[in-house]
C-alpha cells in the first residue's frame, strides 16, 4: 500500500506516521482524540494543480466538503472564491477571507432571510435551482433597491456513474431546472427588472472517477450557451461544478485536475464566458485524516473487534453511503492482524472499516482514517451526546488547533430545567 498515493505529505518516519511533518503519535497525545489533521500543503497544491490546469477560471472552493475556518483561509490565500449552499456557508466563508465577488450560491431551498443576506453581500451570484425562487429572489431584489445576478442550475441528465445518493445531474433528482426547459426560463429571467442574467451552472455529481460525464454535461452547456446567444442572452460565467473523485481505496486510479481540463476546455473553444469550478472533496479529502484511539479489544465469534473513540458522529461515510476509507496504524508495525474497526455508537451499523488487515494494535494505540478531509468533520453530529472532534492544521512540521474539541456544555444549548 503506498501512503503516498493518498498523500505526498502522508509518510512512516522514526516509526510513527507523520502528515505535512509532524509526528502524529505525537500530536494525538497532546491534542487528544478523535481529531481531524488537514495538511496545509496537500490542500495548497491541490489548488494550485486546479489553476495550473485552468489558467483564467474561478476555483470557488467547495466549503461545504470542508468548512474549517483554517482551510478556507488557506483557499482564499490562493486566491478562491467558494461555493456555498447556505446562508451559514456564505457567512464562514466571509469570515475564512474570501470575497464576496467571488461567492456563489446553489441550493433548491433558499430561505428569504439566506437570500437576503447574500443579495446584502453582493455576492458574484445566486445559482437559482427553481423558476419560483427567481420570481422570490426579484421581489426581494427589489425590496432592496438592487439587482441579483443570477446562473440557472440546469440538469443536464447525465449519468455520472457514481454513488446514486451523491448523483445530482440526473432527471429524477430535485436539483436544477431541465436543461430542455432552460430556454423559457432564462426569457422569463431576463425579462424581470431586479434579475441580472449572468450565467450558467450545472453540477452532475460527487467521486467520479471516469470523466466521461463531464465531457457529455459540457456538451449540453455550451449547446445552450449558442442558444442563449442566439436569443440576446448574454452569458459571461459558465460554471461547471465540482466532482471530481479522490483516492479511497488503494487500487483507485484517480483523474487529475490535468484531466479534467484536458476533457473540457477543448469543448469550451470559442465560448467567451468565464469558467467556474466548484471542487471540494479533490482539494481537501486527501488534504485530512481522522485519527482515533483504540479503547479495547474483543474477540466474538473469531472475528476481532478494535473498538475505537471515533463513531459515525464522527465520520459518517461509511455508515451512510457504505463508503470505504482506508485505516493504518499511526505506530508502524510489522505484524498485522485482520479486524473490524467499530465505534462506540449504540448502533450495529457504526463500522469505520470492516474485515482489515492493519498493524497488530493494543489498547492506547492510535489508528487514521484516511480520506477523512472532505464531508468528514462538517457532517459529524452529537449523537450519543459525544462532543466533535477536534481540528488541527498542520504544515511543515508544525501543527495548530483551528477548532478546539468541544465538550458536553458546549452542547447542551438548550435550558437546563
Ligand atoms: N457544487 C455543488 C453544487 C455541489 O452540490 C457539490 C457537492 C460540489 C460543488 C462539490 O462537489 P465535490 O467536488 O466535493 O465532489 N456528502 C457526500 C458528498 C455530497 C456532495 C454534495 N455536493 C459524500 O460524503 O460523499
Amino acid at each position: 500500500m503506498v501512503l503516498k498515493e493518498y498523500s505526498p505529505y502522508l509518510e512512516y518516519k522514526d516509526g510513527a506516521l507523520h502528515f505535512d511533518g509532524v509526528n502524529l503519535l505525537k500530536l494525538a497525545k497532546e491534542v487528544g482524540t478523535p481529531v481531524y489533521v488537514y495538511s496545509a500543503n496537500h490542500i495548497r497544491d491541490q489548488i494550485r494543480a486546479y489553476k495550473k490546469a485552468f489558467l483564467d477560471a474561478l476555483i470557488a472552493y467547495a466549503v461545504k466538503a470542508n468548512f474549517n475556518l483554517g482551510v478556507i483561509k488557506i483557499a482564499a490565500e490562493e486566491g478562491c472564491g467558494a461555493d456555498t449552499v447556505s446562508g451559514g456557508e456564505i457567512y464562514r466563508a466571509l469570515k475564512g477571507g474570501i470575497p464576496a465577488d467571488k461567492i456563489v450560491y446553489a441550493g433548491v431551498g433558499k430561505t428569504d432571510q439566506e437570500l437576503l443576506f447574500a443579495l446584502e453581500e453582493d455576492i458574484l451570484m445566486f445559482n437559482a435551482e427553481s423558476e419560483m425562487e427567481i420570481e422570490v429572489l426579484n421581489e426581494l431584489a427589489k425590496s432592496k433597491g438592487k439587482k441579483a445576478r443570477i446562473a440557472v442550475r440546469v440538469n443536464p441528465d447525465v449519468d455520472p456513474k457514481t454513488h446514486p445518493k451523491i448523483a445530482t445531474g440526473l432527471k429524477k433528482s430535485k436539483f436544477g431546472i431541465d436543461i430542455h426547459k432552460a430556454l423559457e426560463v432564462y426569457k422569463r429571467a431576463s425579462s424581470l427588472p431586479n434579475i441580472e442574467v449572468v450565467g450558467i451552472h450545472c453540477h452532475i455529481g460527487s467521486q467520479l472517477l471516469d470523466l466521461s460525464p463531464f465531457g457529455e454535461a459540457v456538451e449540453k452547456i455550451v449547446d445552450l450557451y449558442k442558444r442563449l446567444k442566439a436569443e440576446g442572452i448574454d452569458i459571461k460565467y459558465i460554471d461547471i461544478g465540482g466532482g471530481l473523485g479522490i483516492k479511497y481505496k488503494p487500487e483507485d486510479r484517480v483523474p487529475t485536475p490535468q484531466d479534467l481540463a484536458d476533457i473540457v476546455l477543448p469543448k469550451l473553444k470559442g465560448v467567451e464566458a468565464q469558467l467556474i469550478l466548484e471542487p471540494g472533496r479533490s482539494i481537501a479529502g486527501n488534504g485530512g485524516i481522522l485519527i482515533t484511539q483504540v479503547q479495547f479489544l474483543k474477540e466474538k465469534d473469531d472475528k476481532l473487534f478494535v473498538i475505537v473513540d471515533a463513531g459515525f458522529n464522527d465520520l459518517l461515510r461509511p455508515a451512510m453511503y457504505g463508503s470505504y476509507h482506508h485505516i493504518v496504524s499511526v505506530r508502524e508495525g510489522k505484524e498485522k492482524v485482520v479486524c473490524d474497526i467499530v465505534g462506540p455508537i449504540c448502533e450495529t451499523g457504526d463500522i469505520l472499516g470492516e474485515n482489515r488487515e492493519i498493524c497488530k494494535v493494543e489498547r492506547k494505540d492510535y489508528l487514521a482514517i484516511l480520506s477523512a478531509g472532505a464531508y468528514g468533520f462538517v457532517m459529524s453530529s452529537h449523537y450519543n451526546m459525544r462532543p466533535r472532534a477536534a481540528e488541527v492544521i498542520v504544515e511543515n512540521g508544525s501543527y495548530k488547533v483551528t477548532r478546539p474539541r468541544e465538550n458536553w456544555d458546549y452542547i447542551i444549548w438548550e435550558e437546563t430545567p
